[in-house]
This record gives C-alpha cells, sequence and structure tokens, in this order.
C-alpha cells in the first residue's frame, strides 16, 4: 500500500460518492463504445437494395397503425432462429427500417409478428379481419376495428408529413409531395390501413 497508485485506490475505496461517480463514468464509456459505432456502419445506417419510402397512402396507413396501438401486440421484427424464419420468412435486418420514423419494432406479441405480412392474405381478407377478426379467425382474441370503414383520412395534411420526414432523410421528390393530397384523398382509414400492411417487409421477402 505504500505505493503511489496503493493509496489513490484506496482514497476511491473510502469515499462512496467519488466511487459512484467513477463507476458512472466508466459505464457511461462502455455503453458509448457499443453504440456509437452503430451511427457509422454502414449496414444499419444505409437502406437495403430495393427499400422504397412509404407511399403517401402507406404512411397515412402508418399513422393508422400507429394510433391503434397495434405495436402493442405485433411485433415488426423477426429474429434469426430457426423457428421465427420458418414461421415468418426472412429475419429482419437493420437496413430495412431506415425509412421508419419511428420504428415499429415492438416488444410484445400477443398476436404474430407482421414484419413480412405484405402480400400474404387478398386486401379482402384483411378488410373482413380488421372489422371483425372472429369472422375469418373463430378463436381470435385481436380487437375489431369497425370504425376504420368509415372514417375518411385528412388528405390536406399528408404532403406535410412527407415534407417532415424528408427533412429527417426519407428521399421524397418533389413530385412525390406534389401528389400527396391526390393520391389519399377520398381513401378511407381501413384502405389506406391495408395498402401499408400489404407493402410491408416486401424488399426482404424473397431474400433466403
Ligand atoms: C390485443 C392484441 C391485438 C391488437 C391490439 C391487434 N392485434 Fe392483430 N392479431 C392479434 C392476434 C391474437 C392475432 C392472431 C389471430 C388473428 O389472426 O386474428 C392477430 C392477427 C393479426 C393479423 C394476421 C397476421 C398473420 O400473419 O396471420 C394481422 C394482419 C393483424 N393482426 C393486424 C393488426 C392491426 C393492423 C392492428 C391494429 C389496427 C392489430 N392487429 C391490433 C392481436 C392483436
Amino acid at each position: 500500500m505504500a505505493s503511489k497508485s496503493g493509496v489513490t485506490h484506496e482514497v476511491v475505496e473510502k469515499n462512496i460518492g467519488l466511487m459512484a461517480i467513477l463507476i458512472v463514468i466508466v459505464i457511461s464509456l462502455g455503453g458509448l463504445a457499443e453504440i456509437v459505432p452503430l451511427f457509422f456502419i454502414k449496414d444499419t445506417t444505409e437502406p437495403v437494395e430495393g427499400l422504397k419510402p412509404y407511399t403517401a397512402v402507406q404512411l397515412e396507413g402508418r399513422d393508422v397503425y400507429v394510433r391503434e396501438g397495434c405495436y402493442n401486440c405485433h411485433s415488426q421484427m423477426i429474429r434469426p432462429f430457426r423457428a421465427e424464419t420458418e414461421r415468418y420468412g426472412p429475419y429482419s435486418v437493420a437496413g430495412e427500417f431506415v425509412y421508419d420514423h419511428p420504428f415499429q419494432w415492438g416488444s410484445k406479441r400477443t398476436g404474430p409478428d407482421l414484419h413480412r405480412v405484405g402480400g400474404r392474405y387478398s386486401d379482402d381478407w384483411h378488410r373482413v379481419h380488421l372489422i371483425n377478426p372472429r369472422d375469418v379467425v373463430p378463436e381470435s382474441n385481436m380487437p375489431a376495428y369497425p370504425w376504420l370503414e368509415t372514417a375518411v383520412i385528412d388528405h390536406t395534411i399528408t404532403a406535410d408529413k412527407m415534407r417532415a420526414l424528408r427533412l429527417v432523410g426519407v428521399p421524397y421528390t418533389d413530385d412525390d409531395i406534389a401528389g400527396a393530397a391526390a393520391a389519399v384523398e377520398g381513401k378511407t382509414e381501413l384502405e389506406a390501413l391495408i395498402t401499408y400492411l400489404q407493402g410491408l417487409g416486401l424488399a426482404r421477402k424473397a431474400a433466403n
């Protein structure tokens, strides 16, 4: 204990306040070393090949998905395990979510994962299922969403939503934004939600 470093260590051990501060600093550095590189790795920041930004209608459908809290029962994150890939399709990769603000990974699966549900059922199946899930899956405990069939999307704010997303890096063109209101006008929330669901996970669906 005579050495200089021994004495310094003793100071830290006897001063719990100082020790707590030093522990926090060391843990933060460890966390930063794990998190910061993710911002610079191509795999996590660049879109996978074939990934397209949501169309105006899909974007509105996605907002219905968020508003209704579908993420409380459905994840959009297929893990790289055999049981998952056999059931849902290719596992999810970070590059598929770069246009998702906020992402809808979820952490609870009362119902199945939805990341690759696009194209799995017909539009009609989704329509019946969303209005009353029991009509197609008798044992389902998913809530019914009948109001989506009559609620019409507010097409006057779609362009603004796309402009906001462009600010955070979604590559919408001026034409995309100019055509948004016309694309969405008259669409019901049910139609928009189904269009969103039908586009989910297609970029990598053919992979594996
Ligand atoms: C309380 C939990 C719960 C909520 C909230 C919920 N679901 Fe479900 N969902 C389920 C369950 C359970 C199933 C499986 C039975 C069935 O198909 O109805 C399911 C099935 C599905 C399926 C079929 C998936 C497949 O691969 O077979 C789709 C699509 C779906 N839900 C979409 C939605 C959407 C969109 C919303 C929000 C508007 C939503 N769910 C909200 C529980 C939920």
